[in-house]
């Protein structure tokens, strides 16, 4: 019997589950906002329904071995009931640190991983309070639903949160002048069995993901060492099943700090499609079926991921065969979304010698999908 992984949402990352479910046979069934979704396209066993609609959900995955997710916005609600009819993973109790990102502060500390000094504020003299303390600038965040910079704020004055405050607690943070951002991605299976990628560098352009290095240059062993054992303390103490994804932040002196955290496939991950022994997306699926993992060794160069990120232009699919024919190497990957200013359609993967080569050949490669 083929096993059948029921997935929340119905974007790029779902979508990209989908050849290595083909390959080992497991039958994905996705969660979708509507047919023209990403996953929709090319999973022909999706259901149209939001993550609110309990009924909707409860089809989905009726019959299937397990539920996973390819985002953390599910209500606590849906996920309580959904418990107690099939394996989840990553256990509701574990995602509920990439859900909140209070909670997530709040039990980091507790199990003395380093994160930017935080508070949580419901009122203004609370965050007049941390400005006091912290200085200005600090970073403010919405605690849920934030992604791609969404929800996330450079504070000057206290009075810039009088809107956020009246919907709810908010995140304060000091503001960490980080000398590059880097990426440890690792999963951990329903068995606890356990494997890290290298150490990447991600390189945001207005709080979005536009590029990653594999591995990240200039690290030293001693960084990419304390960088994989915090992200197996993390998956460990949070029982985390699945790809786990922790953000980090770097600083002079190779002190690291953690942003945030996914328990999912991750955009810093896409290079593993192309770059590694077994992809983000294989081992995601390896993991919540409690499969043993795959190696996580990577193939022979650097690789530079970088972003198809949407503007005015027309659909990229157009120009694919010129990217074939100027950059052989580039692999690339689209998600059949339609273009619209700063969204997401697609990466490039593309391996070299040297890390400018590679960022070269990656820029040219988006820069002709772009037409
Ligand atoms: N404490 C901080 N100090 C400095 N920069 C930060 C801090 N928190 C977030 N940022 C910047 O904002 C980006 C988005 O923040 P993050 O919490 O990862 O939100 P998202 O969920 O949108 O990815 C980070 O990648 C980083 O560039
Ligand atoms: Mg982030």
């Amino acid at each position: 019997m083929s096993p059948v992984v029921a997935v929340i949402g119905g974007g790029q990352l779902a979508r990209m589950m989908a050849p290595p479910a083909t390959n080992l046979n497991i039958t994905l069934r996705a969660l979708v906002e509507s047919p023209q979704a990403a996953a929709a396209q090319v999973i022909p066993t999706s259901t149209i329904g939001t993550p609110s609609d309990l009924p909707i959900i409860e089809q989905l995955v009726s019959g299937a071995d397990v539920l996973t997710f390819e985002h953390e916005h599910i209500p606590a609600e849906v996920l309580a009931r959904l418990e107690k009819i099939l394996p989840i993973h990553p256990r509701p109790a574990a995602l509920i640190y990439a859900q909140d990102k209070l909670l997530m502060r709040q039990k980091l500390t507790e199990i003395g991983i380093k994160v930017p000094r935080w508070q949580k504020a419901v009122s203004l003299a609370e965050v007049e309070k941390f400005a006091l303390e912290i200085g200005t600038p600090f970073i403010a965040k919405t605690p849920r639903g934030g992604y791609d910079g969404k929800g996330v704020k450079v504070v000057h004055h206290a009075t810039e949160l009088t809107d956020w405050l009246q919907l709810g607690p908010v995140l304060l943070e000091e503001k960490i002048p980080f000398t590059r951002e880097l990426s440890q991605l690792v999963a951990r299976s329903s068995t606890g069995e356990f494997k890290a990628w290298p150490l990447v560098e991600s390189i945001q352009q207005n709080g979005v993901c536009w590029q990653v290095i594999a591995p990240a240059p200039r690290t030293t062993p001693e960084v990419a060492e304390k960088a994989s054992q915090m992200a197996l303390k993390i998956a460990t103490e949070l029982n985390v099943t699945g790809v786990l994804a922790v953000e980090l932040f770097e600083t002079t002196g190779g002190e690291l700090y953690v942003n945030e955290l996914a328990m999912r496939p991750h955009n810093s991950g896409h290079w593993t499609q192309d770059g590694s022994a077994t992809s983000q997306f294989e081992q995601h699926l390896r993991a919540v079926l409690g499969l043993p993992l795959g190696e996580t060794d990577m193939l022979p160069g650097v690789w530079v991921m970088q972003n198809l990120l949407g503007s005015n232009y027309p659909q990229a699919a157009a120009a694919s065969g010129e990217v074939m024919h100027e950059i052989p190497q580039a692999r690339i990957h689209l998600y059949g979304k339609e273009v619209r200013p700063g969204r997401k359609l697609g990466h490039v993967n593309v391996p070299a010698d040297e890390v400018s080569q590679a960022q070269k050949l990656a820029n040219r490669a988006i820069e002709i999908l772009h037409g």
